[in-house]
């Protein structure tokens, strides 16, 4: 199988080019930058290119293009950053498809659990409307965007991803980073549902994606999503270091400003789609992921 992933040089594009190659696919990666340890075709993730044959005959595009929405606060020159570093490669990839002659089967574009914004104790499948935030209203853009691939033919899955835990760095070893030095609690009232994924999972559900026959907006979380109380708990088990801070809310937002929605915003969110469609995953509760992620 040929798999392009654009934006396979970050934190999952990593992972994915790992797994993809060591299951004997071949994969072409399109980066910004050329001085690579591993062959990349370059682009601009803006406009057309030469790096558009690269997509000629493959079996399928995974775009995980975008800037970290956590690095510096939200103000009006970054929350652009974030969005076109999102909607533009995701607009040229699509116009890209457009003109060759063998598209590829699939699209998996990436979204995240962001899309249905604060919604306390709601039970989110992909059915659930979208929220009215920042991070709502980029990914209700940023799914249009992939969707449009539908009408060129090429069926369109926007993976609505929640935090990726992982052995390596991401959104654990910031979250665990406190905890390590006893320093750890809940965050703002602690009642927040947090929903979460394995990278692992989160990576075979991506290859079972591509052979499927699924559309449209799809739940990358584990079947357990989380209060933010019970996190904080179950990761001051794993470590074995207290739990005992809490962090207001008005001292996150005094310190992040609306970044702090990142991890105050509630989504209690299940993956119906890929659950009904017969995936497994490995990591199903919580306390397993952190076991196999933290130790
Ligand atoms: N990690 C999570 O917990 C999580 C949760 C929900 C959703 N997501 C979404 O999943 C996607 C991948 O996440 P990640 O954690 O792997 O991100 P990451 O480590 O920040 O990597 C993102 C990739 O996007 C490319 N990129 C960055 N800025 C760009 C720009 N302005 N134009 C074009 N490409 C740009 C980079 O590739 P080059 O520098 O090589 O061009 C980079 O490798 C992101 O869209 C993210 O929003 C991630």
């Amino acid at each position: 199988m040929k798999l392009v992933i654009a934006g396979g040089t970050g934190f999952i594009g990593e992972r994915l080019r790992k797994a993809a190659v060591s299951k004997g696919h071949e994969v072409v990666i399109l980066s910004r930058h050329s001085q690579l340890n591993f062959p990349a075709v370059v682009w601009d993730a803006k406009s057309s290119g030469e790096w558009q044959s690269a997509i000629e005959k493959a079996d399928a595009v995974v775009n995980l293009c975008g800037t970290s929405i956590v690095d510096g606060r939200w103000n009006m020159r970054q929350k652009k950053q974030i969005y076109d570093s999102r909607i533009l490669p995701t607009r040229a990839l699509v116009a890209a498809l457009s003109q060759l002659k063998e598209k590829p089967k699939a699209l998996i574009n990436a979204s995240a659990i962001g899309f249905y914004g604060d919604r306390a104790d709601e039970e989110l499948d992909e059915s659930s409307k979208s929220g009215d935030d920042f991070l709502a209203k980029l990914c209700v853009d940023w799914e249009r965007e992939a969707l449009m691939a539908q009408s060129l033919g090429v069926r369109a899955v926007c993976l609505r991803i929640g935090l990726v835990f992982s052995k390596e760095g991401g959104a654990l070893k910031r979250l665990a980073f406190p905890f390590r030095f006893g320093l750890g609690g809940r965050l703002g009232s602690g009642r927040q549902w947090m929903s979460w994924i394995a990278v692992e999972d989160l990576l075979e559900m991506i290859f079972s994606l591509v052979d499927s026959e699924i559309l449209g907006p799809v739940n990358a979380v584990s079947p357990n999503p989380v209060r933010n109380n019970d996190f904080a708990l179950s990761l001051s088990q794993t470590l074995q270091r207290p739990a005992w801070i809490s962090v207001p809310r008005w001292v996150l937002n005094c310190a992040l400003g609306e970044v702090s929605s990142v991890v105050l915003s509630s989504q209690r969110a299940f993956p119906k789609k890929i659950a009904a469609s017969g995936f497994k995953f490995q990591f199903e509760d919580l306390s397993s992921a952190l076991n196999f992620s933290l130790k």
